[in-house]
Formats: structure tokens, C-alpha cells, sequence
């Protein structure tokens, strides 16, 4: 892995949004206080998290958040990236707890910077239909009427490549279906979800509206033609079907055939302009030609019946979770959108990066972020208009399928005690933000 080099890091432009992430379903707990979500339905079921665990607890945010805001405050970030859960703002009593959180930040003089749909869709709503975007369109109401007086910078969905591909054609996620390309509608329906989302909140006055897309260079096995055009698929899949809607409005290469509804019309909606562009950034990833059997990304098993398979990057440190360690594929990657979008790429801030290790004297994680931060730099200097970059993510927490397993924190989280331990890359980014002032 490129590591800390100990060379200060290059100055980012005056202004930079320097923050950390985090999702409600993975660190709030207090699962009886709002209504269930496909997640809660999902982990109830034997073997589909790893170490059997829930988030009914998760870090107890919920209750804990005090803390939690006393915690950023000391890291000196600006901004602090968390959703808001669907099934508890539909809850007697649950927007009242963001009321609380954004309180609590803006008194601590960090800006709040809500994403209103982390996965946790609630139970009983499904996103093969698409009723689902409008219902989406109320909840987008009910927080806004409630935080638009404090919020300003709004992001509507996380990653709807995820959730569409591991949730529904996959299965890994909840809600666990396994449609594989009959799960394109649900890409759809949350990209209207998106559009409809972006009019509420302009219609509420909002000003400065983005959404968190994840991305990454996908890189053919080699020159093989078989394998050029098996990564090209990839490449449409993971990166196009969820940009060109939203930037170009337009589906590539000749998907927009396959999406339900009036197409056109749900695309004037999707393609309603933004403020920026959230990327969240892991690692690139290296496809070939179907092999005939399954392949695995990530401990994720590829079914064979698809038309490309995930192959090693070799010659690169892993992460615990086992993805290599890119820094440079950042850099490609927005330069490569810059390249193909021009003038219809709004300004980019890196919403998502981060690694999971263990411990707390977690210098693999100060490697990861230094090097990830020197490419962002890189990108910069190459011309591309970033404004922000978010740390994956303050605390230890549910990790979804996953369960507790994985440690993306730069604050670690004893999962029996709740209680919290800064990591030493907890103090060094601390550091990096005073020295960026
Ligand atoms: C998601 C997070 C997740 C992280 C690490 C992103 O795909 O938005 O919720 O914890 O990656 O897997």
C-alpha cells in the first residue's frame, strides 16, 4: 500500500467541507422506537448477517449522541454526513430525535448534512413499485418541514447502485431478492425517488442539494476483447445507469428499454439539475469475461450466470474487509468523469472513503486516508472542481451483512460496553484539519 509518507499534505482550497459519515441504521439502535425496516425483517432471518447479529442497538446514537457530537466537535471536523431513518420519522416522536442531533451540531458549529435514504426502507414499502418514489416524495416533506429551517445542505439517496444490486439482484442486502436484471426497476424507481426528492426540497427552499453515488475504475482483466467488453458492461452497470439519469438524463446504452413507467418523462424528473455530485469512493475493481463459475468480490459471491466476473487485483494490499487498497484509482476516477461529463459534472465532494481494520493503533487506516486524500489533491491540481471529502466513518458499527465484524471507525465502539475509544486516526485527521485551519 502507498503509505503515510509523513510529508504534510498538500493545502485544499479555502472552504473545503471536511467531515465523517454515518448511517442511521448502522449506529442509532433504539430499534423500538420507530417501525421496522427491510433491514430489521432481513437480519431476523437465520444466516443472513454473518455473526448473527442486528442493529437493534448498534452504537445506541439514539441516545448517546451527545457524546457522539462532543466527539466531532474534538475532531474538528465542519460537517457531519448522517441519514435520517425512514421508519422512524414515520414514528410517533422520531423526528423529534433530529430535531435533537441538529441541535446538538449546529450549537457544536458543525454543519449538518442529512441523507434522506440509507437502505433502511421501511417494512411493507418495496422498490419494485412505484408508488414507492412518491411515498419517498412525503417523507422528503416531513423532514425538510421539520429541519429545513437548520439544514441547508441536503443529500438525497446513498448509493442506489448498492442497494439495487446487492439488495435485490444479489440478495447479500436486505431486502435479499435475488432478480438479478429484473431488479432494474428498482434502480429506476429510486432514481425517481431521487428526482422527486430534489423538487421537494427545492420547492422547501433548498439551495444546495446533492446525492451520494458510489463509484469506482473499472479495470478490464486484460486486452482481450471478451474482457474489454465485460468490463465495459460493469462499468455501465455500477457507474453510467446512475450518473447519465441523473446528470445527462438519459440511460446508457439502450437500458432505459428495460425501466418501467413513461421513461421519458421519469427522466425530466431524475435529470432535474444539482448543486453537486456526492461521490463515495472504496476501490476500483477488475472485470473479465464470464468464466462459467461463480466469482466472489469482496467475500460476495457473483453468480456465474452473469455476463462478466470480478477478478483479482493483484499485487495490492487488503483492507480486513479484503478490497485492495487504490489511492490512485480516486484520481482516475474523477478525472475520468470530468472527461466524460464535462460541463454537465457539477462540483464533486467525496461523500464516502474509508477502510476497515482493527485496533486502535490503527495506522493501516492513516496510510489509507493520507494516500486517498494525496489523489483527491491529485485530482485538484488536475482541474477537477471537489468541495469536500468525508471520512467512512466515525464510528464501529453495524456493518450490514456483515455484521459488527468490520471496524470502519476512526472511533472505536466496544460493541458489549458501547463504550467509545478515539483510534490514533481519530488524532491524526484531527491533526490534518488544524493544520488545513
Ligand atoms: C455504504 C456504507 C457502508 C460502507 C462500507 C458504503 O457502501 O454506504 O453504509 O458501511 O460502504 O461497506
Amino acid at each position: 500500500m502507498a503509505t503515510d509518507t509523513g510529508d504534510p499534505l498538500p493545502r485544499f482550497p479555502a472552504g473545503f467541507l471536511w467531515g465523517v459519515s454515518t448511517s442511521a441504521h448502522q449506529i442509532e439502535g433504539a430499534a423500538e422506537l420507530r417501525g421496522p425496516s427491510v433491514w430489521d425483517v432481513f437480519t431476523a432471518e437465520p444466516g443472513r448477517v454473518k455473526d448473527g447479529s442486528t442493529a437493534a442497538v448498534a452504537c445506541d446514537h439514539y441516545h448517546r449522541y451527545p457524546e457522539d457530537v462532543a466527539l466531532l466537535a474534538g475532531l474538528g471536523v465542519n460537517a457531519y454526513r448522517f441519514s435520517v431513518s425512514w421508519p422512524r420519522v414515520a414514528s410517533p416522536g422520531g423526528l423529534d430525535f433530529y430535531d435533537r442531533l441538529v441541535d446538538e451540531l449546529c450549537a457544536a458549529g458543525v454543519r449538518p448534512v442529512p441523507t434522506l435514504f440509507h437502505w433502511d426502507l421501511p417494512a411493507g414499502l418495496d422498490w419494485l413499485e412505484r408508488d414507492t418514489a412518491a411515498r419517498f416524495a412525503d417523507h422528503v416533506t416531513a423532514v425538510a418541514d421539520r429541519l429545513g429551517d437548520r439544514v441547508t445542505k441536503w443529500i438525497t439517496l446513498n448509493e442506489p447502485a448498492e442497494h439495487t444490486l446487492l439488495g435485490h439482484a444479489l440478495g447479500a442486502h436486505a431486502p435479499g431478492r435475488r432478480l438479478l436484471f429484473d431488479a432494474l426497476p428498482v434502480a429506476h424507481h429510486q432514481l425517481l425517488a431521487h428526482g422527486l426528492a430534489v423538487r421537494t426540497l427545492r420547492a422547501a427552499g433548498a439551495r444546495d442539494i446533492g446525492i451520494a453515488n458510489s463509484h469506482g475504475p473499472t479495470w478490464p482483466a486484460s486486452a482481450d476483447p471478451d474482457d474489454v467488453a465485460a468490463a465495459g458492461f460493469y462499468d455501465t452497470l455500477l457507474n453510467r445507469l446512475f450518473a447519465e439519469p441523473v446528470l445527462l438524463g438519459a440511460y446508457p446504452d439502450g437500458l432505459g428499454e428495460l425501466m418501467p413507467g413513461d421513461v421519458a418523462a421519469d427522466l425530466r424528473v431524475i435529470a432535474e439539475p444539482l448543486d453537486w455530485y456526492g461521490v463515495n469512493y472504496y476501490a476500483p475493481t477488475r472485470v473479465g469475461a464470464p468464466l462459467g463459475t461463480r466469482s466472489e468480490f469482496g467475500g460476495l459471491a457473483i453468480p456465474a450466470e452473469l455476463p462478466f466476473s470480478i477478478r483479482e487485483i493483484e499485487g495490492r494490499a487488503l483492507t480486513d474487509f479484503g478490497w485492495p487498497v487504490v489511492p490512485e484509482g480516486l484520481t482516475e476516477l474523477l478525472c475520468g468523469f470530468r472527461d466524460r461529463y464535462g460541463d454537465r459534472l457539477p462540483p464533486i465532494v467525496i461523500t464516502e472513503n474509508g477502510c476497515s481494520y482493527e485496533g486502535l493503533d490503527d495506522q493501516e487506516r492513516i496510510a489509507y486516508l493520507d494516500a486517498h486524500l494525496r489523489a483527491l489533491h491529485a485530482a485538484l491540481e488536475a482541474g477537477v472542481d471537489v468541495r469536500g471529502y468525508f471520512v467512512w466513518s466515525l464510528l464501529d458499527n453495524f456493518e450490514w451483512a456483515e455484521g459488527y465484524a468490520r471496524r470502519f471507525g476512526l472511533v472505536h465502539v466496544d460493541h458489549d460496553t458501547l463504550e467509545r475509544t478515539p483510534k490514533a486516526s481519530y488524532r491524526w485527521f484531527r491533526d490534518v484539519l488544524r493544520a488545513q485551519g
